[in-house]
């Protein structure tokens, strides 16, 4: 593909979501699961407001704004915060529609007449964008009650692995992201910079399940030596018990809470929606740690025997079905042991897709950062609240996630698809 055609498809593809997860009635695009949560149709509606601001604005100015600046404004998310949205008089879903369909016309107009050198790097940041705002939309749907409104498509089955931990040796990697090779990197992915990784192991799959249930019979949420003075306090005040779907099943199990459906907890499933206390307290526990994201990041591409990173955990091709469960469609993670196709140089599995994994890093610029043209997008959280993600989740479009994709969030947050993968000194 031409990089307009993939531009173009990345849209297309983000689309397709955004319109499927927004296929609901006027109640349901309005409703406020959690202050934590936009209604849906500001999502549907901003992921146009940011299109026109980064792809049009600045290269049509004699065209009246689909978005006029008293509209625009209701979708600045450092203005409105989420808790407060469904007060705005934002646009009805019609409306938004409409407004979505006429900035894309306008957008695909002005790339077809682009000239075979100009940077389609705008296009790819707004799919990007727009992708980020459909997982959103996928932990909004997660967080209703009711009748399901979605429904999953299979992943292969897991298969029985041969040990828990995989050795990621010493030695220097070139961290970050290579601009030649990914193009559609975002700021805080550069500049790519040789770092130094003392030799560690790191575990084969994320934690599941299965070991979650073990922790908790264990009384992993009732030992205070396990977690954090942050964590613990939280944990309290909180009230947490478990993963924030689950729920006792009555017989001395656990059903999950799933797009409306309870079911019972998959124990070869990742384990997802834990928080960063509960996943320091479970590594503590399971006597290991979590990885930093240096460390993330050297198991998923660094090729020691080659003495190169892979573009992706295995190889140079995209991923396929086959490699990662990502795009949305399965509404969950797949079992462990599903995805042999996508396994590292270092024999770590399923580090792209199924779930985020929680990280011991907070969330900071690489030496020699500069902003991007949106250039809020990372900069004001660098402000040491923020822990990093890696590695994106089933909800994770495969275009808006890369070996060097850095996401983040508050480490109380767990409507996220978030989970974990221990790490151990070596
Ligand atoms: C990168 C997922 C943390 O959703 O808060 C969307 C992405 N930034 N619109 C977020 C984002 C602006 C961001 N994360
Ligand atoms: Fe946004």
């Amino acid at each position: 593909m031409t990089d307009l055609e993939s531009a173009v498809a990345a849209l297309e593809t983000a689309r397709r979501t955004t319109l499927t997860l927004t296929d609901v009635d006027e109640a349901e695009l309005t409703a406020q699961h959690s202050p934590l949560m936009s209604p849906l149709v500001w999502d549907l509606a901003h992921v146009g407001q940011q299109e026109e601001q980064w792809l049009l604005q600045a290269g049509d100015p004699d065209r009246s704004p689909v978005f006029p600046p008293a509209v625009a404004c209701l979708y600045d998310a450092f203005e409105h915060p989420r808790a407060t949205r469904t007060q705005l008089p934002l646009l009805d879903a019609a409306a938004s529609r409409r407004a979505l369909a006429e900035v894309r016309g306008r957008v695909l107009d002005a790339l077809a007449g682009l000239g075979p050198d100009a940077s389609l790097f705008a296009a790819g940041m707004v799919a990007q964008h727009e992708h980020q705002h459909d997982e959103t939309m996928f932990a909004t749907h997660g967080l209703r009650t009711g009748e399901p409104l979605l429904h999953a498509v299979p992943t292969p089955a897991g298969r029985p692995l041969p040990a828990d931990a995989v050795l990621v040796p010493a030695g220097p990697f070139p961290l970050g992201a290579d601009p030649r090779t990914e193009p559609w990197a975002l700021d805080n992915e550069f500049p790519q910079h040789e770092v130094d990784v003392p030799a560690f192991r790191i575990g084969r799959v994320p934690v599941t399940n299965g070991e979650w249930a073990g922790f908790v019979a264990a009384g992993g949420y009732d030992d205070p030596r396990l977690w954090t003075t942050v964590g613990w306090a939280h944990r309290v005040a909180a009230g947490l018990r478990a993963p924030m779907t689950w729920e006792p099943d009555g017989a001395g199990g656990w059903t999950e809470r799933r797009f409306g459906a309870r079911q019972p907890v998959s124990p070869a499933e990742p384990v997802q929606h834990v928080d960063l206390h509960e996943a320091q307290a479970y590594a503590r526990w399971a006597g290991a740690r979590l990885p930093t994201e240096v460390e993330w990041e050297k198991a998923c591409v660094w090729d020691a025997a080659a003495g190169r990173r892979r573009r992706w955990p295995w190889g140079e091709e995209p991923a396929t079905a086959r490699r990662a469960n990502l795009g949305g469609g399965a509404l969950g993670p797949a079992q462990v042991g599903a995805y042999p196709d996508g396994a590292s140089p270092c024999g770590a599995e399923q580090m792209i897709g199924d779930v985020w994994e929680w990280t011991s890093s907070v969330f900071a610029p690489w030496p020699g950062f500069s902003p991007m043209l949106y250039d809020t997008y990372s900069e004001p959280f660098f402000d040491g609240t923020y822990t990093v993600l890696r590695g994106g989740s089933w909800a994770t479009a495969a275009d808006a996630v890369r070996p060097s994709f850095r996401n983040w969030d508050y480490p109380v947050r767990r409507q996220v698809f978030t989970g974990l993968r221990l790490a151990w000194d070596a």
